[in-house]
């Protein structure tokens, strides 16, 4: 497995979609385009204690990984199976909940879980909205949203999503997806198709360290303008049927400059503890390994 080489802005390297090998070759054209930087080069202070030598957990280098061929699948099936779910389940617009418990929509960005909480009163959109311990809603204030930042008199918090309760498969969770998921030994925490609508963003922000949880994204519709970003590296996920894991834990972004809408098959799992807390696997373990021997 090989990390894909891409620069830090102003100048980031996009990788090319039509190059989807084994490893991800860097392009040889810098984007030096400005308008495509998100912004994710943001102070870090408010994570390291995250990570050692605070706590037995390494940092991350690689930024985004591409994952083995056990999680490689029939993209046209996928897009196919996609359109008729999403025909009797629309997707929804996410909402932000600011601190006085009311709700705005986000009108570029909508999803629709394939996964849900025992609790949830609307099984299918339950993974559009944040959870703390015992189930509380959480603003996305009391994240690493780095916009709020801005807002006078924020402060950041070590963030303390917690999905472990999202164990159930809803009915949005067709026995082709069913059979993909099955492929993750890992417990699968949310599990959503996210769709991000032409110009939406989705700002800096973090969610939590490797070790609590991680992401992977399958890309089922995508364009040349769609940007990950992490920590200042530029990306694009190619539409290729493959799985890519990109750092979640430090402040990453997306962007949606084109003119058609991406859709992708999010997979939250927890790689290093059962839901029950027991460990799977230990800060001797790094990613990068489990991903490469295909142990997700
Ligand atoms: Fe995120």
């Amino acid at each position: 497995m090989i990390s894909p080489k891409v620069k830090s802005n102003p100048h980031s390297s996009a990788l090319d979609p039509s190059k989807s090998g084994s490893a991800l070759p860097p392009s040889s054209v810098a984007k030096a385009d400005s308008s495509t930087n998100l912004g994710t080069n943001l102070d870090h202070q408010f994570i390291d204690p995250w990570y050692a030598p605070q706590t037995a957990w390494p940092k991350i280098r690689p930024a985004f990984l591409k994952l083995p061929a056990t999680y490689s699948f029939d993209l046209d099936r996928a897009r196919e199976e996609f359109r008729r779910v999403s025909e009797s389940f629309p997707l929804k617009p996410f909402e932000v909940l600011s601190a006085e418990g009311r709700r705005r929509p986000r009108r570029s960005y909508r999803g629709l879980g394939l996964t849900a909480r025992a609790e949830a009163t609307d099984p299918l959109y339950d993974a559009l909205d944040l959870y703390g311990p015992g189930g509380q809603p959480l603003s996305i204030y009391h994240t690493f949203a780095g916009y709020s930042e801005k807002r006078p008199g924020a402060e950041r918090e070590i963030a303390t999503l917690d999905e472990s309760g999202f164990a159930h498969e809803t009915s949005a969770s067709t026995p082709f997806f069913h059979e993909l998921l099955s492929r993750f030994k890992s417990p699968l925490t949310k599990v959503r198709f996210l769709e991000l609508l032409p110009r939406g963003i989705i700002p800096p922000h973090v969610d939590f360290p490797y070790y609590q949880g991680i992401r992977v994204h399958a890309a089922l519709e995508s364009n040349p303008d769609v940007y990950w970003e992490v920590d200042g590296e530029q990306f694009q996920i190619p539409c290729d049927g493959n799985f890519y894991w990109f750092d979640t834990g430090r402040y990453h972004a997306v962007k949606n400059a084109g003119t058609s809408t991406r859709v992708v098959l999010s997979v939250n799992l927890s790689v290093y503890f059962n839901r029950d807390g027991s460990v799977r696997h230990t800060p001797a373990e790094p990613l990068e390994d489990l991903i490469a021997r295909g142990e997700l």
